[in-house]
């Protein structure tokens, strides 16, 4: 047989259910599908129509995808694939069954629950841990990508079921940032997390990420962002002037009790100066990682996971899970279809039309595969 020398192969896609509805992209989660019947769900981020046509936009979400497509770290949400349908650019990425950071804390406010202190560090620690491999990422030749995120906010910060933290919209950011240059507000992100360089306008590094990331960390101890304002511009002032409190006194105020030793975490991660700031996210994550486990056992991704299950437990019941799962349910000729009480006894994760095809096909090949071997 001749030397295989390459593939042409094309994805077909079936969106299952809208996951987010964004000013500029829609996130889906969808099922790719393969040959004899191998279907993996996927995460799929398309572009809206009103930026289909805006050619810069584009290119940057584009060239975007191309950067992240290399970064395979398991605290950043995984870029599969770039593709282009109906001239509309989509991206594949891996996909995350849990909630973004913003929809936890949500949760918990609800619930009038707080978070377990150690629990906050480790999930700013495996923020640090997925911004330090993208921060050193290098190209084919060795030469450091200078990767800034530059959109650490609780929205683009993901923990599965299983308490895995991963960090998504790379690049994205980037986008923004250069449509914000010539749009002004409408796109400008999230000010109140915003590094006081990059709310100057200046030019911002990796070190412009940590300070976002310390701003996630004082928001999931205190329960506050100190420089939100009522409007994206007072925020913004905020960010570059307003006195960053000691957390000790600060976490009093409140009623909550934050130990020395974090309270200088978040002063370093918060400098302004950015020759005080750390300079590293590893530095960070050092820091981070040394005041959950210096005493010896800390939180790992089970006991986050743990929290998070039991926190939405009631998402999680499988007989709810099963219900919404096929409210928005597309089926493979493209209609909708709706939970319907024969569909209700099937299990979550699988789809009407399809999963029952797929289940009949996967075990007539499994007795194949038996009877081969008999
Ligand atoms: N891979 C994924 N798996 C599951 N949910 C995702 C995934 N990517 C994004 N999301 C959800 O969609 C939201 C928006 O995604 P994001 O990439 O941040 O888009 P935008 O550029 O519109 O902010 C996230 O906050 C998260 O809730
Ligand atoms: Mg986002």
């Amino acid at each position: 047989m001749a030397e295989l020398r390459s593939i042409t192969h094309d994805f077909r896609y079936e969106i299952v259910r809208k996951i987010y509805e964004g000013g500029m992209g829609i996130v889906y989660e969808a099922q790719q599908h393969g040959a004899r019947g191998f279907v993996k769900r996927v995460a799929i981020k398309v572009v809206r129509e009103r930026y289909g046509n805006n050619r810069e936009f584009i290119e940057n979400f584009v060239g975007e995808a191309k950067l992240v497509a290399d970064l395979i770290h398991t605290n950043i949400v995984q870029t599969y694939h770039l593709g282009e349908f109906q001239e509309t650019a989509f991206i594949c990425m891996e996909l995350i069954r849990g909630v973004n950071l913003e929809q936890f804390l949500q949760r918990l406010a609800d619930a009038k629950r707080t978070l377990p202190q150690e629990l906050a560090v480790f999930i700013v620690s495996r923020i640090a841990r997925g911004l330090a491999y993208a921060h050193s990422k290098t190209d084919a030749e060795g030469n450091v990508l200078g990767i800034v995120h530059r959109d650490i906010n609780p929205k683009n910060i993901m923990i599965a079921w299983e308490g895995d933290v991963k960090v998504t919209d790379f690049g994205v950011a980037k986008a923004r940032g250069f449509l914000t240059d010539k749009e002004g507000e409408e796109v400008a992100g999230k000010p109140e997390y915003m590094s006081p360089e990059q709310a100057d306008f200046q030019i911002t590094d990796k070190r412009s990420d940590l300070f976002s990331a310390g701003i996630v960390l004082s928001q999931l101890l205190t329960g506050r962002n100190i420089f939100k304002a009522i409007t994206p511009e007072d925020s913004r002032q905020r960010v570059m002037t307003a006195t960053i409190p000691n957390f000790v006194e600060f976490g009093a105020q409140h009623g909550i009790e934050i130990p020395v030793r974090l309270n200088e975490i978040l002063q370093r991660a918060l400098s302004r100066d950015l020759a005080a700031r750390y300079q590293t996210a590893d530095e960070m994550l050092f820091e981070l990682e040394h005041f959950i486990y210096h005493k010896g056992y800390g939180p790992t991704n089970e006991t986050l996971g743990k929290f998070i299950r039991e926190l939405f437990k009631d998402e999680l019941a499988p007989r709810k899970r099963a219900a919404s799962a096929n409210t928005v349910r597309t089926s493979r000729t493209g209609r909708s279809t709706r939970t319907t009480k024969a569909d209700s006894g099937m299990t979550a994760r699988t789809s009407r039309t399809t999963s029952k095809t797929i289940r009949t096909r996967k075990s007539s090949l499994l007795e194949r595969i038996k009877s081969k071997f008999q």
